[in-house]
Parts: C-alpha cells; sequence; structure tokens
C-alpha cells in the first residue's frame, strides 16, 4: 500500500480554473471583488450569516475580536487549555490575562459547569470550540449564561462550518464566530478564514480593525458615510482574505454538502470497521448523536492505553500518517507563564497523549479505510 496521507486539501481543476479566469482577467488579485462578493453572499444564503469578513485567517478573525474587545488588565477571557495556541495568543498580546479550564475525556471539549466553575468577576469573553468541527452541545444554554452575566462569547469554529446544532449553524450562536480555511480543513483556500459578526453593536467597529483601521469599507461602500476619503481611525491591521485566494475558495462554496456527505462515507466506515470491539483498546471522540448535523471534519480516537508514540509509529511503519492534535497550551513554553501554582486541568493532562486523529480527507478511498482499520486491529492483536 502507497503511503497513506493524514489529509489532501481539497483540490478540483475547476477551482484552479477560477483562478485562472481571475488571472487572466487582470483585475485585483487584492479585493474585494466578484468572488468575496460571491462567497459572502453564499454564506448568507446557506448558513444566515449576514455581517462577515474574510480574513486572511482564523487566526486573523480571532485576533480582530482581541482587538475590538480591547480589555483591559486584569480582565479576563476564559478558554479551554486543549485548543489552538493563537486563540489564547490573539488576547494575550493585547495584555489581558488567559484563564483555561478543563475538558470532559469523552469529548474532549469542557462541560458547561466546567465553564461556570471558572468565572469570576473580572470574565469578560469566554472562548468554546468546536472540538474538531463537533458542535458544542450547550450553546443555547451557554449563550443565556453570557448574555446574563454581561460575558462576550466567541465561538472559536475553525474547521466547523457546515456543521449544525439541530437546526441552527456553528456559527450563529456566539457574538463573533471564527472559522478557518486552511488547507487543512474541509473547504480551503490555503490560508484562509471567516469572522461572523453577530452582535450589531460591533459590527461597524468590525469594519474598522479589519481594514487596518481605517474608515476604507465605509468611504468606498456606504453612500450616506460622512467623508470622502479614508483615513486612520482606530487600531487594525490587514487581516483580509486576498481575491487571489478567494478565486480558489469561491467554487467550493456551492460543494460544502458533496464534500460533507464524501467524508461521512469515511466516517462511516470506520466505525463500522471498529464496531465490534472499539470500547477495549480506545474510543471514538467526536460520536455523533440526533443533536448535530456533523461535518466529517476528522475521526478522532482515544486510546485507553498510554501507548500513542508507540502507535503512531506502527502506523508510520506500514504507510499510515495519523495525527496528534494539539498540545494542551497550559504545559506549553508561553502558557506556562499564564497559569498559577492553583491551576487544576487533570482531565487535560490525562487525555492529551492518548489521542490520534486518522486520516481524513476526500482523497481517502475505502480500501485505504480498511487497510487502515485492518492495521490497526492488528495492533491490537484482535
Ligand atoms: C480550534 C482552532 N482554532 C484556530 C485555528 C487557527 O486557524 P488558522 O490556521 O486558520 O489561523 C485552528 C487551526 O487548526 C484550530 O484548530
Amino acid at each position: 500500500m502507497k503511503k497513506i496521507l493524514f489529509n489532501t486539501p481539497l483540490q478540483k481543476k475547476e477551482y484552479s480554473n477560477n483562478v485562472k479566469k481571475l488571472l487572466d482577467s487582470r483585475k485585483s488579485l487584492h479585493g474585494p471583488g466578484q468572488n468575496i462578493f460571491k462567497i459572502k453572499k453564499e454564506l448568507k444564503k446557506i448558513f444566515g450569516f449576514n455581517h462577515v469578513h474574510l480574513t486572511n485567517s482564523c487566526t486573523s478573525a480571532m485576533e480582530i475580536c482581541a482587538l475590538m474587545v480591547n480589555l483591559k488588565k486584569n480582565e479576563e477571557v476564559l478558554m479551554p487549555s486543549y485548543n489552538y495556541n493563537t486563540t489564547a495568543s490573539s488576547f494575550v498580546r493585547t495584555g489581558c490575562k488567559v484563564r483555561f479550564c478543563d475538558i470532559d475525556k469523552k469529548n474532549l471539549m469542557p462541560t458547561f459547569q466546567q465553564i461556570k466553575n471558572n468565572v469570576n468577576k473580572n470574565t469578560k469573553v469566554i472562548i468554546i470550540i468546536h472540538m474538531q468541527g463537533l458542535p458544542i452541545d450547550y450553546l443555547g444554554k451557554l449563550k443565556k449564561y453570557c448574555k446574563l452575566k454581561k460575558i462576550i462569547l466567541i465561538e472559536d469554529a475553525a474547521p466547523a462550518l457546515g456543521s449544525y446544532v439541530k437546526d441552527k449553524p456553528v456559527g450563529s450562536f456566539g457574538d463573533f464566530a471564527c472559522f478557518s480555511f486552511h488547507e487543512t480543513k474541509n473547504y480551503q483556500s490555503g490560508i484562509g478564514g471567516l469572522l461572523v459578526v453577530n452582535n450589531k453593536k460591533f459590527r461597524k467597529k468590525s469594519n474598522l480593525v479589519f481594514d487596518k483601521g481605517t474608515d476604507r469599507t465605509l468611504v468606498v461602500s456606504d453612500p450616506n458615510y460622512h467623508k470622502k476619503y479614508y483615513s486612520w481611525v482606530d487600531i487594525g491591521s490587514c487581516f483580509r482574505l486576498p481575491e487571489l485566494n478567494a478565486s480558489f475558495l469561491q467554487p467550493q462554496i456551492k460543494d460544502i454538502n458533496k464534500v460533507i456527505k464524501y467524508r461521512s462515507y469515511i466516517y462511516k466506515r470506520y466505525v463500522k470497521n471498529f464496531q465490534e470491539w472499539l470500547n477495549d483498546e480506545f474510543s471514538i471522540c467526536n460520536k455523533i448523536t440526533h443533536k448535530y448535523k456533523y461535518n466529517y471534519h476528522a475521526f478522532t480516537i482515544i486510546l485507553k492505553k498510554n501507548e500513542r508514540e508507540k502507535f503512531l509509529k506502527y502506523l508510520k511503519k506500514n504507510n499510515i500518517i495519523a495525527f496528534i492534535s494539539f498540545e494542551a497550551l497550559h504545559l506549553s513554553k508561553v502558557g506556562k507563564t499564564l497559569i498559577n501554582k492553583k491551576t487544576n486541568l487533570k482531565n487535560t493532562e490525562e487525555i492529551i497523549r492518548k489521542i490520534v486523529r486518522l486520516p481524513m480527507h476526500n482523497e481517502l478511498k475505502i480500501k485505504e479505510v480498511d487497510y487502515i482499520s485492518g492495521k490497526i486491529k492488528k495492533y491490537f492483536k484482535k
């Protein structure tokens, strides 16, 4: 069997043809142009996202949030330690405090109680992570809680576009939601991201921060705006997704359901192959229940024993490239400087060395899934 990659970025001739079309037209590669406008229109139609910015990464989308809320030195942002580092660094660089909370060992996300246990009078922002695209299942409750406590809720939905809780799309619960179009995600523009601004109070400010801290967007697009020339009016940066990258992404939007359908086929085959003996050696962490519509971004297992390195080495020897997901932020070089002696994240510390993500992408073949499953069964000598 030839090497089975962990991920193969989504690619189709049609997508590169659209890039060529833009290049041949000699229109602006910077944008915004027809591709950006089309993506925004389609996202509104499919997911009901009314106010969005296409950014050059999910990190940029989170940095815009941090600049917008502009917390003071003693104010806190709460997030799980089992998380991507830039979710934390976006806030740390603005000078506020980060507090890490623990996770549930079954689905790798904090429970509602774990979140509430860490809220105090300084908590101004809560960031929840839809782990590998699977939604947090108490979003409605959390939204009400945040409203009551006057806390801003941010959904870090990096890989979660296309997932739903009941009928409501991920990204429509928080004051803000941040998505990624990095090439490891279901839909991609090399690097890329999306900021959804649901809280109407922040919409104007988001336009300024997004566009280098200038009022350019308003000067260009709002005929009633009082100024003729744009100028520096706020603190922002260059967060924009270039039209060039958007031209690769734009034709993928209509394929969202097709992409998810194929991934669900792969996911369900893994589940079927492992069904009889799952609980003995490992469990599936992103389990689907009737509450969700999952975008099948990942297939993640949690080993029962502490043997991940041996397991990954065995897979590699058999030409299978699997991946570990994140490290815990509070154990990282920078993260250690953000915690105190009382920080107790025992579930996170127990589980992180047991998590393995198996290959999952749109070019993976069923016979490869069967090969991977067979090798894993052999490893456990079943
Ligand atoms: C949960 C989470 N947040 C943020 C990011 C950062 O995304 P990007 O690479 O688009 O900045 C990632 C990347 O994988 C992620 O998984």
